[in-house]
């Protein structure tokens, strides 16, 4: 039976690949600092928890025991992570690192974090130009990227069979930040308009989870040093996203095209952006990578995870808070409803 080590193997991507690895056979070790983020069914079919801080060397080396047949980091954010990770590469035949698309540049500089949003010409291969490598803090706005490139040179430097993984806006069962949330928070209140900026036509590839978790078993066959950009196989614009939630949960809404007139901030969503980035899988294709299925295919189970929690009343605590700083801003329904009123008088 082949064995593989997930670090941050209870998180949304970790977790994800641990599903697919378990239902094909492997036996899959999961690393965290908090045994109670183990999903239960990831544990019913065989996965075990083992306790490993990601910065502490020789709790990784008893986690990876004497080796393994893939090795997956899901909690790699800088170099110095990087190197934590090489001794335990050098005993696995396959070791992916999960990297970012935030690494991309367009021609400007801009970035997903810098404060004028890219513009690239089209679909994003990996021979595309990336920030330069630093060392700043990896949680701020501006650390995130330079950081993971950081990594990424580690690892890819070392002539390791590490294979470098650049997802793009990651949806999945267990996800932190569960994006999705900003339309079935919307459907669960009964809005009977759904505004969105730019005529909903934003456009951020969206990454299933279980895309990455296929995209890796197809890299524990063939190891080999290398970046692949995983995303879903369609792209769905913003309206797209909508509409998929909505006929989800059979709900009937408004669609509200908003253009450039509204009042800022009105209509906004997690994937809204004036320049469509969509990232060119072909590489992964070529591989041999077959996705587990499109957007709506895909993202059904997080939607009813998601609608699960709240009807439950959320024990779990898995539902974004009214003050989180990320969500808030999408859900000013007193500003939605004056706009609507005032388009009709
Ligand atoms: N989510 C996205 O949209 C997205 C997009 C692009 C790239 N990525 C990249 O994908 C990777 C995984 O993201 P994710 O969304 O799956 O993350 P996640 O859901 O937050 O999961 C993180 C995992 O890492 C563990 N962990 C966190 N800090 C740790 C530490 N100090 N020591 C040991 N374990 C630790 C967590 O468990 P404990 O907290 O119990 O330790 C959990 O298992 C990240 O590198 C991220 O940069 C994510």
């Amino acid at each position: 039976m082949p064995r593989a080590l997930i670090l941050g193997g209870t998180g949304l991507i970790g977790g994800a690949v641990a599903r697919r690895l378990l239902a094909n056979g492997w036996e899959v070790d999961v690393s965290g600092r908090n045994p109670v983020r183990v999903p239960s069914e990831i544990a019913a079919a065989g996965g075990r928890f083992v306790a490993a801080d990601r910065g502490d060397d020789a709790q990784l080396r008893a986690a990876l025991g004497d080796g393994a047949d893939l090795l997956v980091d899901c909690v790699c954010y800088t170099a110095a992570h990087a190197r934590l990770l090489l001794p335990l590469a050098e005993d696995a035949a396959s070791t992916v690192l999960i990297s970012s698309r935030a690494v991309y540049v367009d021609d400007e500089g801009n970035h997903s974090n810098s404060d004028v949003p890219p513009r690239f010409d089209g679909p994003i291969r990996e021979t595309r130009p990336t920030l330069a490598a630093g060392d700043m803090d990896y949680r701020s706005r501006e650390g995130y990227g330079p950081n993971k490139v950081a990594a990424e040179h580690v690892a890819l430097d070392s002539g390791l069979p590490i294979t470098v993984i650049r997802p793009a806006h990651v949806h999945g069962v267990g996800a932190a930040r569960p994006r999705e949330w900003v339309f079935v928070k919307r459907v669960l209140d009964g809005r009977g308009a759904v505004l969105l900026a730019r005529g909903g036509a934003g456009l951020v590839h969206t990454t299933a989870a279980a895309n990455i978790a296929s995209l890796v078993e197809t890299v524990a066959a063939r190891p080999g040093a290398r970046i692949l950009n995983c995303a879903d196989p369609d792209a769905p614009s913003v309206l797209e996203i909508s509409r998929v939630v909505a006929r989800h949960f059979g709900h009937a809404w408004e669609e509200v095209l908003l253009d450039g007139t509204v009042p800022d901030g009105l209509g906004r969503t997690p994937w809204d952006s004036p320049h469509p980035v969509v990232l060119d899988t072909s590489a992964a294709e070529e591989l041999g990578y077959r996705p587990a299925g499109d957007y709506a295919t895909t993202v059904a189970a997080e939607l009813d995870w998601l609608s699960e929690a709240a009807r439950s009343g959320d024990q779990a605590g898995i539902l974004p808070k009214a003050d989180d700083p990320y969500f808030s801003r999408f859900f000013d329904y007193a500003a939605e409803d004056a706009f609507l009123a005032g388009r009709t008088r």
